[in-house]
């Protein structure tokens, strides 16, 4: 356990997401790369926040370390207040499991299996009871509006609709918060556009918290607040009053 003054501790509970001071350094010696140095950011609850920056600016090393998959050299996160830093990676893949989801650029779906089977799998590798699996899976599939076409498999299906059924995937067990990087990296302007529109769905009336990364200056315009990495340091934090969806 890191020792935190009762100030930190304070500021934290107050945001849904919180990073203070992240640093992270892959390698060691003259090969040591900093991908992350002094990183600080807050994340409201309920909104959704897209990181930017050229490749090699830290966009998925930062995702990774606020999706509990990868843990900072340096610095501490807080989601709901609770630190999630330090923790074993036994307990780190239980806080996944519970309370984020998770959605990559390629999808990740298994092409032998149907829509609605990708998701029921999905919940049963978490180790969800397998009881209500089916409802769950359902629900997710009709939140990213995929119920009908839910026994098709990935190959028969676009990729837009492809990635709602990752998204369903990611949300089956409702986590609060969902963390996508370049979700819409493969798809076209369009289906781009379907995709945020599915979040800005769970934003608005799951009260779902999401942060994805992007390279689409477009998508800037659609989320509620954008943070610019340049060369692993935050340079600007912007907020839309009025995001275009
Ligand atoms: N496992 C690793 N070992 C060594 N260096 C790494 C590792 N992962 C990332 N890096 C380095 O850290 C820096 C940041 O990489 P990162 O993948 O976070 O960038 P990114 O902004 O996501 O880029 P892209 O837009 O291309 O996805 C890069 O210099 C990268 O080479
Ligand atoms: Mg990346």
């Amino acid at each position: 356990m890191t020792a935190l003054g009762e100030k930190e501790r304070e500021a934290a509970d107050e945001a849904f997401m919180k990073a203070t001071g992240i640093k992270r350094v892959f390698g060691k010696g003259n090969a040591a790369v900093t991908a992350l140095a002094d990183v600080h950011l807050t994340v409201p609850a309920g909104s959704m926040v897209a990181l930017k920056g050229r490749s090699g600016s830290g966009k998925t090393t930062l995702l990774n370390i606020l999706s509990a998959l990868d843990e900072p050299t340096e610095g501490h996160v807080f989601l709901r207040g609770r630190e999630i830093t330090g923790l074993s990676s036994r307990e780190r893949s239980a806080l996944r499991r519970k309370e984020i989801g998770l959605v990559f650029q390629s999808f990740g779906l298994v092409p032998l299996m149907s829509a609605y089977e990708n998701v029921e799998f999905g919940l049963r590798v978490a180790g969800t009871p397998t009881k209500g699996n089916r409802e769950a899976a359902e629900r997710a599939l009709s939140r990213v509006g995929m119920k009908e076409r839910m026994k098709h498999r990935p190959m028969e299906l676009s990729g837009g609709e492809q990635q709602r059924v990752a998204i369903a995937r990611a949300i089956a067990h409702e986590p609060g918060l969902l963390i996508a990087d370049e979700p819409t990296a493969e798809l076209d302007t369009k289906m781009g556009l379907q995709v945020m529109r599915v979040f800005r769905d769970l934003v608005n009336h799951s009260g779902m918290t999401i942060i994805l990364t992007t390279h689409d200056p477009g998508i800037m315009e659609l989320v509620d607040h954008v943070i610019a990495l340049e060369d692993g340091r935050i340079v600007s934090q912007t907020t839309n009053n009025k995001p275009l969806i």
